[in-house]
């Protein structure tokens, strides 16, 4: 508890995608070898901790998802030797290391599933997940009506006739909170990681976990619900029971120092988000609906003001995302057509109705924005860089489950997974010595961090800057004024005097007074450009 407030209150937490960061063997694939030897990189970058993405062992058939060992590094990745290595050596940096918690599923291969399926129905092998008959004169109709978030039934029928749960992929099983054994194995695996020194848990699908007890119909039944419909009464998502579990979590967390759980839980209504955030329960949870929200001032003011209200009245403070690896990557997002549904645009991927310049100038703004509120920050691999989406990977390379269980008709998140650009040149610029798992767009020699550092107009020293600027002028100040500049400009004070103005028109507006002291577009006297922001001092 430095300065009087936890530090991750005000942190800046930056995600890995450990096969995508830094390939550190040769392989292709990135691993724990290729986060150490970035260490210094991500230092540079100002930020206060690292997330990492499943490191553990798992067949990867949801990008590591699909835990088969919750205490076991994959072997493509490294061993355990060199993860608590990286814990030594992240601390040694002032970083933090965060590890993903997959608690609503296991992998198909996890020791506690093949036993299940090697066992009776009803034996307690089976009771550690959701096996139940089925419907129909012969059991041969899925339990209910439930859907996978993947696509298709979210049940899978065992040779003996019995069908499994799953709400993701068929090899990700749902674990059955409901047993007690399964409560103290995680119990068990959180210790073990704090004890190896992480600061705490990414937990993964936070708002699923329990089921309503007697398996009823969804009444909404459309695929793909990760967003829960808002309200209670949903038998997947968002039950009241699971705030049990997380404040067992909790528990064991506060028997350390400092430890953090942050959740992923796609919930538009910040009343029930909110829940997951008092005192006993998560740290943080992410503001997603920021993420979901498109380039407009007024949608993008109330969801800030919103989001601060809701999680102040439990006494905590927004947790702001604006990427991650399951999402179209913000230049993309930000550069389509507002008609346009990004994930179907992937499909096709028609370039006329793409401009990546319009998306670079809004997520750099939009990057200013974030870094202005007050509450943490997490920030996705790459997006330092301005990378955009790789909209166009051949399909042969497609390795996102979403694309088979979809029916070919969701391409999936493989865009947002492509390794990144380190050097200008290189097989796979510098991710690795030699090729990278999936294939790089030439133009991303551009965008490496080669090219961009040191270079004052790019966007990864623009990134620098922002995180530096906030360590210095904005850590600690929780207060924030909102001042009217018109429509379509999205301007506030901070309580330290720091004046964050986001311009959402295509043309340029006159600036309040001070000085700039950080600027997304170049400083033009007294304007701000179109799409764009600045941070302002008083004079
Ligand atoms: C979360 C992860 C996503 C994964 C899903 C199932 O949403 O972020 O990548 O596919 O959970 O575990």
């Amino acid at each position: 508890m430095a300065h009087g407030f936890p530090w991750w209150r005000h942190a800046v937490i930056y995600q890995i995608y450990i096969r995508s960061f830094a390939d550190g063997n040769a392989d292709g694939t990135g691993d724990v070898a290729g986060i150490i030897s970035r260490l210094p990189y991500l230092a540079s970058l100002g930020v206060d901790g690292i997330w990492i993405n499943p490191w553990y062992v798992s067949p990867l058939l949801d990008g590591g998802y699909d835990v088969a060992d919750y205490r076991e590094i994959h072997p493509l990745y490294g061993d355990l030797e060199q993860a608590k290595r990286l814990i030594r050596e992240a601390a040694k940096q002032g970083l933090e290391v965060l590890v993903d918690l997959v608690p609503n599923h296991t992998s198909h291969e996890h020791a506690w599933f093949k036993a299940a399926l090697a066992s009776e129905p009803g034996s307690p092998e089976r009771a550690r997940y959701h096996f139940l008959p089925g419907r129909g004169e012969h059991g041969q109709l899925p339990p209910n009506n439930w859907k996978s978030v993947f696509g298709g039934s979210a049940w899978t029928r065992v040779p003996d006739g019995e069908w499994y749960l799953h709400m993701f992929d068929v090899s990700q099983p749902d674990i059955n909170w409901a047993n007690p054994e399964v409560r103290e194995e995680f119990l068990d695996i959180i210790r073990y990681w704090l004890d190896l020194g992480a600061a705490g848990f990414r937990v993964d699908v936070a708002h699923a976990l329990v089921k309503e007890a007697e398996y009823p119909d969804a009444v909404d039944d459309r695929e793909a619900v990760l967003t829960t419909p808002d309200g209670e009464g949903h038998p997947l998502w968002d039950r009241p029971e699971l705030h049990d579990v997380v404040r067992e979590w909790r528990t064991v967390l506060d028997q350390y120092e400092g430890k953090v759980m942050v959740a992923e839980a796609w919930i538009p209504s910040w009343t029930r988000l909110a829940l997951y955030l008092r005192d006993d329960e998560y740290h943080q949870t992410f503001a997603f609906q920021l993420l979901r929200s498109p380039w407009e001032a007024g949608t993008m003011r109330g969801i800030i003001a919103d989001a601060i209200v809701a999680t102040g009245a439990v006494g905590s403070i927004p947790t702001w995302v604006l990427s991650n690896h399951d999402v179209v990557r913000q230049v993309t997002r930000y550069g389509l057509s507002p008609d346009v549904e990004e994930r179907a645009w992937l499909l096709w991927g028609d370039e006329s109705m793409l401009d990546l310049g319009l998306g670079t100038r809004r997520a750099r703004a939009a990057a200013l924005l974030m870094l202005a509120l007050p509450g943490s920050v997490y920030l996705y691999q790459g997006e330092e860089l301005g990378l955009p989406e790789v909209h166009d990977l051949p399909e042969g390379v497609i390795d996102d489950p979403v694309w088979e269980r979809s029916g070919h008709s969701e391409k999936g998140r493989d865009g947002c997974r492509v390794p990144i650009p380190w050097t200008r040149t290189g097989p796979s610029f510098g991710f690795g010595v030699d090729g990278s798992w999936l294939p790089q767009p030439e133009t991303w020699s551009a965008l490496s961090v080669e090219n961009q550092e040191g270079d004052e107009g790019s966007t990864l020293e623009l990134y620098r800057s922002a995180i530096r600027i906030r360590e210095e002028r904005l850590r600690g100040d929780e207060d924030l004024v909102w001042l009217d500049l018109g429509p379509d400009v999205l301007a506030f004070r901070r309580g330290s005097g720091l004046t964050c103005v986001v311009n959402y028109r295509e043309e340029s507006i006159p600036l309040p007074p001070g000085d700039v002291v950080l600027a997304s577009e170049p400083r033009d006297d007294g304007f701000l450009a179109g799409n764009a922001a600045v941070w302002l001092k008083p004079i």
